[in-house]
């Protein structure tokens, strides 16, 4: 019988791991997205729904993703199979795995493409074009900007490459040191931002919007978009999680981890919020601008500082960086299955995954010009990519794998790698990963076709 390969290296500590899977989780889904879907989904109510999902469902789901990594120690599709294998269980768990491999493809083909774009900001950033700037103008400068799809291209491709060269050398130590220092600077200049909001008065509308639910802003797609950005932020659903739980050493205690993560991915995530939104409000811009928010909104907000410049071109620079450590992650499991399961070199797999994101990308650079018409159910390219995995593909593989740790893999088996945690923190995911997580997903899903009122 063909051997299933070992795990390779592990974290040198839990404080490692916390490091590589926080920078997984904080990206451009905290920064760029989250605010952006806050503000066309309503605001308080998105995000009321977003940190509900985040604790009920996120939580648990990245436990049950770590668990089942460490237990593995293999990639994602192997380990689903194996620890099937040796519980008796169906041969189809596998497939969950292969899906999340695809999911990561389908993401990092447009994740690349937005990276090009903070790439191409900071350059704009520190050459002064952002200095004094008003809203309008702002927005001048960014549809300029994505009108030219060869420029969008060209950029896509250099942060493609990069992201490849990154992975090819095997990420452990490299993602170690880089999100050492990344999230304290990218947290201490969210804040700055924050403050000067709070001190050019727009921060009142700005709390007012984030913090005060109004329930008739949600339906069921407000609801699927705040679950399937909880799967997004926190890189849940799709395998990323559960490679780097691979990695991680057997002494550190999984419940309390994730506990870590998640807050610290939500609280980046809010406070992008309370750093854009009173610029949004202070300027007399709209909120529901979608994706170019943040890249219309931060040049208004440093344009206004002494040396803003400089600051946003740091800025970008930091975005560049959160994003970097979040999409290797995303690409590390379709390159683990493909190197430990079909015996490809690392060079071979890098090559061919990024053929497929190189090409898929191209649909997302000509969404926002020359293809911007919508296609496919009324969507454009890129909005169908993004809301076929978030929305879809994500929380159905967040579904399988609370459904494959709560209730194929015994108790036993689970407890045992919970073991560093407290009794209750165990009961409680348990609780969470058998009923509540599974539950969620699947009442957002039919609330959403529109089965549930
Ligand atoms: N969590 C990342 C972000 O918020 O930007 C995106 C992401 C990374 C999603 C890895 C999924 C994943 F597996």
């Amino acid at each position: 019988m063909q051997q299933p390969p070992v795990a390779h290296v592990e974290w040198s500590s839990r404080l490692a791991f916390i490091l590589a899977a926080s920078g997984s989780a904080v990206g451009l889904g905290n920064i760029w997205k989250f605010p952006y879907m806050a503000g066309e989904n309503g605001g308080g109510a998105f995000v009321l729904v977003y940190l509900l999902c985040v604790l009920a469902v996120g939580v648990p789901i990245m436990i049950a993703e770590i668990l089942i990594g460490r237990r593995a120690r293999l990639n994602p599709m192997d380990a689903m199979g194996t620890l099937a294998a040796q519980h008796g269980r169906s041969g189809v768990w596998r497939w969950v795995g292969l899906a999340g491999v695809i999911a990561g493809v389908l993401i990092m083909s447009y994740y690349s493409v937005i990276t090009g774009w903070t790439v191409a900001y900071i350059g704009k950033s520190v050459s002064g074009a952002f200095n004094g700037i008003s809203g309008p103008q702002a927005q001048a400068v960014f549809e300029d900007f994505i009108s030219d799809p060869l420029d969008l291209l060209l950029w896509h491709t250099l942060v493609l490459a990069v992201v490849l060269g990154i992975a090819a050398r095997g990420v452990a130590g490299g993602i170690e040191r880089a999100v050492q220092w990344l999230m304290p600077g990218l947290l201490v200049l969210l804040v700055a931002l924050v403050c000067y909001g709070a001190a050019t008065g727009g921060m009142g509308a700005a709390a007012r919007f984030l913090f005060t639910p109004d329930f008739a802003a949600l339906d069921g797609q407000t609801v699927l978009a705040a679950m399937g950005q909880a799967f997004f932020s926190l890189s849940l659903g799709m395998g990323a999680i559960m490679m780097y739980g691979s990695y991680l050493p057997r002494q550190a205690p999984i419940g309390r981890s994730a506990l870590i993560i998640a807050a610290l991915d939500s609280g980046v995530a809010i406070v992008a919020g309370l750093a854009i939104f009173p610029i949004v409000f202070g300027n007399g811009m709209a909120p529901g601008e979608g994706p170019g928010l943040v890249f219309v909104t931060l040049p208004v907000g440093f344009g206004q500082l002494p040396a803003g410049g400089l600051f946003a071109g740091l800025f970008f620079l930091l975005l560049l960086f959160a994003a970097l450590t979040s999409a290797v992650s995303l690409i590390e499991p379709g390159l683990a299955y493909l190197t430990e399961r079909t015996g490809r070199s690392r060079g071979q797999a890098v090559a061919i995954m990024g053929s497929a994101i190189w090409l898929l990308g191209i649909g997302t650079v000509l969404s926002f010009n020359v293809w911007s018409t919508p296609w496919l159910a009324g969507r454009t390219f890129f909005d169908a990519v993004d809301y076929l995995t978030s929305n879809l593909m994500l929380p159905l593989g967040g579904l399988a794998v609370a459904l494959f740790a709560g209730w194929a893999l015994p108790r036993l088996a689970t407890d045992d790698e919970l073991q560093l945690d407290t009794p209750r923190l165990r009961r409680y995911w348990r609780l969470l990963c058998r009923w509540v997580a599974p539950a969620a997903v699947v009442l957002v899903f039919l609330h959403a076709i529109g089965l549930l009122g």
